[in-house]
């Protein structure tokens, strides 16, 4: 080697060069990391391997899910299309008990009973949900369980359960949200009766919940009504909010279950999207929760996730499934029955579950395609152990030879990492600002999960490089340490907090360590000019980076897509801003290091630095503002309900959005212009006597101006949808209806008739020496599904719950029936003035009431539009078809509307 080539090599390589080659880590990486995320297996037809033994067909899967999605459709409890799903899981189930018995009469010897149930039923139940006070109360409805167990008593003694749910909720056919998972059900049924050497020590409970949308009843009925309940000890529950990817383990409650799913083919979950799930931040639960309340078991519950634009839309159809999904979801699901069926020593006994379970205290997170798992001390004893290397190895490879004097340099050091992350947190978050605020552009990258990268990493970097212009005394070295220190203590604090999520400061901080270490044992760190080399960085960066991105494409997978349905107030662009930058200082954490490494006490290099990335930050605010937020596959979610007030005679129509997007006022005017009429009291509006539409054409200057309606628990119009609703900023918009139009709503209660709304109160007796009054409110509804009484009373008793409030108050019951099912009731003791009240009315209760039509929902009633049914179409339908197509043609199919034909009123009783 010539002394000139050599000098060149001692020189180090400056910035530019520097990334070039540190390029393969810094894109190899997050690639390699993006392989890992998204891999599925290949799906597989064909039911049966060359070895001639059952394996899981993901063609059979997806066919059960198009059988539930498209030949029935949309399942929504209470609907005739509901039980029509029901029946067909009947007879499936019917068939599997069949083929089992025929099975078992072939080999005698074969330990194998399959048992089935139709559980119908009634109850009640609170439901707090968003922070609001909510009841349940259900009439009819229906579940469907098979057992499969070795026939012995003992072997039925204790039992997992597998859960999935048949219903769809209200605008969608629910492909994958849920009838996938009825299909990964059914496939496993399949394969472990067909399996000749499978015989379970422990039986395998299957839940065919036929309502969850409806706030979670059917698994609320078989908690606490069926006669096998008790003997569940585990649940796997099945579901999915998304259409892609491999399902997430986002809740799991015992060790014992972390250990089951470490035997999981293909595992994809970690303790700290647990985290994040327990932390509520989601705003959305689960049959899972019933399950913990009411049968007190621990279990995991997984979901599909990925592209969760889809969920409750109506494009939640089977063609969007990715292929592979269900192979995966189901290869994992027999796994993990499998294991727990079995008897021990090859996994822990469901058995020792009986007397309840501890709250996990496990570390657990797939790394690399393998799944790791240890216990909160033993994460304590190995972060303490780190953290204490770290100082050792500071003090070593520190100017100074003492640890003191190495740490007391560490000051500044360990302050410009610490403002690094605040100022790219300031960074991405005023952009974020901007975005929405100045420029009003708002949620600009919600078309693409991972879009706003390209928004917020530039302003997140260059909050970070501003933040360290104070600190250009700071050497490489020093700053390395600094966040080798802060991460290993982080761990070890943040460990001690019981909080596992505290793995990913270790795992950094480890990678830091080890970086260190190694360069410093090759002797290529130069203590004396307090610097180390690019392989430093390169060998530390490895571990961080995939960290990094991995949590980003999931974050961003689970929260992008979310800021879609979070209300029009809830800060979405922050909230994404921040989750950028939060992946970033996780995937980034040498940062601070690699600019001190090119500082100067003069800070040239970090004065020109901060000038490009401003520039590369203008770049994608001037592109992103000119973009649309929403496309046909990632369309704005609009609310609509039309509305006939029985008590009024008035029609409405109400219109709301669950996001920040601009110009949904826009829209409301022009669904005005297009479909409203002067109110129909209006003198100058003649009767529209030959149009087949009720809706008659409003002209220029007549168009009523929609009215912005502030919400809150006491207006009812939004009921359906409370408390929910509680996030909405709805319009209201009159509707004019033909003046020969009759009503039939608006009924008094008679015998025989297919419609109507009527609340009486029976079994009523005042005690004005008591000062109570006890009644029960019967709700007779026929022709109205998901029903919802509101009224304001001091309930003293009732047959929701033990603890009513004890104060007046408002109330929110809600109802879900099996279809045809027409009352409810609930019977009420409630506190009335003393009888020296001169007022007559006194302990007479206003109840507010609305339902949703059965025929009056699109588009899952389009049948009876295109006369494919013998029902003939109401006034909702009729508006809702041509409003909808209007809609898709208006907004070139960037919005799917949830339009629901609703009946309300409000009565003295
Ligand atoms: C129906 O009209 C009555 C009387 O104006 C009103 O109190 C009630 O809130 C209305 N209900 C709905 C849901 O619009
Ligand atoms: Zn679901």
């Amino acid at each position: 080697m010539t002394s000139n080539a050599s000098r060149r090599l001692e020189r180090k390589p400056g910035f530019v060069f520097s990334l070039i080659l540190l390029s393969p880590i810094l894109i190899g990486v997050p690639l390699y990391s993006y392989q890992q995320h998204s891999y599925l297996p290949e799906p597989l037809h064909e039911l049966y391997n060359a070895e001639r033994k059952p394996q899981i067909s993901e063609t059979r899967i997806l066919e059960v899910s198009r059988i539930l999605s498209e030949d029935i459709g949309f399942r929504t409890p209470g609907t005739y299309e509901h039980a029509l799903g029901e029946d067909w899981l009947w007879d499936q189930v019917k068939n599997i008990k069949d083929e089992c018995e025929k099975i078992v009469e072939k080999s005698p010897h074969r330990h194998l009973e399959c048992e089935i149930w139709r559980q119908k039923g009634s109850g009640s139940h609170r439901f707090d949900m968003m922070g609001a006070r909510l009841y349940k109360s259900y009439v009819d409805l229906g579940n469907i369980v098979v057992r499969l167990s070795n026939g012995t008593d003992t072997g039925k003694e204790h039992s997992v359960l597998v859960n999935a749910h048949l219903d769809s909720t209200l605008p969608t056919p629910g492909a994958a949200d849920d009838a996938i998972c009825v299909g990964i059900m059914l496939e496993t049924i399949r394969v472990l009766i067909e399996s000749e050497d499978w015989q379970p020590k422990y039986a395998v409970v299957f839940l065919f919940n036929n309502a969850e949308e409806s706030l979670q009843d059917g698994s609320h009925l078989f908690s606490t009504q069926h006669e096998i309940a008790h003997t569940v000890r585990a649940v796997l529950n099945l579901e999915a909010a998304g259409t892609r990817g491999r399902e997430l383990l986002f809740q799991a409650t015992s060790k014992e279950m972390i250990e089951a799913y470490s035997h999981v083919p293909r595992p994809f979950g970690t303790v700290v999207a647990n985290d994040v799930f327990s932390s509520g931040i989601i705003l959305s639960d689960t049959d899972f929760r019933q399950f913990q309340q009411y049968l007190g078991v621990t279990g995991l519950d997984m979901a599909i996730v990925e592209n969760s634009y889809l969920y409750h839309m109506r494009k939640d159809v089977v063609d969007n499934i990715q292929p592979g999904v269900a192979q995966n979801f189901a290869e994992n699901t027999l796994a993990l029955i499998l294991h727990l069926s079995s008897p021990p020593p090859t996994s822990p006994s469901i058995a020792t579950l009986t007397g309840g379970f501890t709250k996990p205290a496990t570390v657990y997170f797939s790394l690399f395609g393998k799944f790791w798992m240890y216990s909160f001390s033993m994460a304590k004893i190995m972060y303490a152990v780190l953290l204490l290397d770290a100082v050792v190895l500071i003090t070593a490879t520190a100017r100074s030879h003492s640890i003191v004097g190495a740490l007391a340099t560490l000051g500044q050091p360990a302050l410009a990492v610490l403002l690094a992350f605040i100022g790219s947190l300031v960074g991405a978050n005023s952009v974020a600002l901007v975005m929405r605020y100045l420029l009003g552009k708002p949620l600009s990258w919600f078309s693409n999960e991972y879009l706003a990268m390209v928004l917020y990493g530039p302003p997140a970097i260059l909050g970070a490089l501003i933040s360290q212009y104070p600190f250009n005394q700071v050497t490489e070295l020093q700053a390395y340490h600094a966040t080798l220190l802060v991460q290993s203590f982080l761990a070890l604090v943040i460990q001690l907090l019981d909080v596992g999520s505290a793995a990913l400061f270790f795992l950094n901080a480890a990678s830091l360590w080890a970086g260190l270490a190694v360069t410093a044992i090759l002797g290529m760190i130069s203590v004396r000019n307090e610097r180390v080399s690019l392989l430093t960085y390169a060998v530390s960066s490895f571990i961080p980076l995939y960290l990094g991105s991995s949590s980003a494409y999931l974050t961003l997978e689970v929260f992008v897509p979310l800021t879609g349905r979070i209300g029009a107030d809830a800060p979405a662009d922050n909230l994404i801003a921040s989750i950028v930058s939060v992946v970033g200082m996780l995937g980034f954490p040498l940062f601070v290091p690699f600019v001190c490494r090119f500082q100067s006490s003069d800070n040239r290099m970090l004065g020109k630095l901060i000038v490009v990335m401003t520039l590369v930050t203008a770049v994608p605010i001037a592109v992103f503002s000119a973009r649309s937020p929403f496309d046909p596959m990632h369309q704005k979610r609009v609310y609509v309900l039309r509305t006939e007030n029985i008590t009024t005679g008035e029609h409405h129509l109400h219109l709301s959005t669950s996001d920040s997007a601009p110009g949904f006022e826009q829209f409301v005017y022009a669904v005005a212009k297009e479909f409203s009429a002067p109110p129909m009291t209006a003198p100058s509006e003649p009767a529209d006597t030959n149009s087949t539409s009720d809706i008659a054409s409003a002209t220029v200057g007549e168009i009523p101006i929609p009215e912005l309606i502030m919400m809150d628990r006491y207006n009812a119009d939004w009921d359906p949808m409370f408390p929910f609703s509680l996030f909405l900023k709805p319009y209201k918009i009159p509707l004019h209806v033909d003046t020969t139009y009759v009503s039939p709503w608006s009924t008094t209660l008679e015998e025989n008739r297919k419609y109507g709304f009527t609340i009486t109160a029976v079994d009523d007796v005042i005690d004005l020496e008591g000062g109570t009054r006890s009644l029960k409110l019967v709700i007779w509804h026929p022709g109205m599904i998901w029903t919802v009484i509101a009224f304001d009373a001091h309930v003293l008793k009732w047959n929701l719950d033990d603890e009513p409030p004890n104060e007046y108050t408002r109330h929110h019951v809600k109802e879900a029936s099996y279809y045809g099912s027409d009352t409810w009731s609930i019977e009420l003791v409630i506190k009335i003035p003393p009888p020296s009240s001169s007022d007559p009315e006194a302990g007479k209760i206003t109840v507010n009431f609305i339902g949703l039509e059965e025929e009056g929902m699109w588009p899952g009633k389009r049948a009876i539009i295109e006369g494919k049914s013998a029902s003939t179409p109401g006034l909702a339908l009729k508006l809702f078809s041509t409003l909808d197509a209007w809609i898709t043609k208006e907004t070139g199919d960037q919005v799917d509307a949830l339009l629901l034909g609703c009946v309300a009123g409000v009565q003295r009783i």
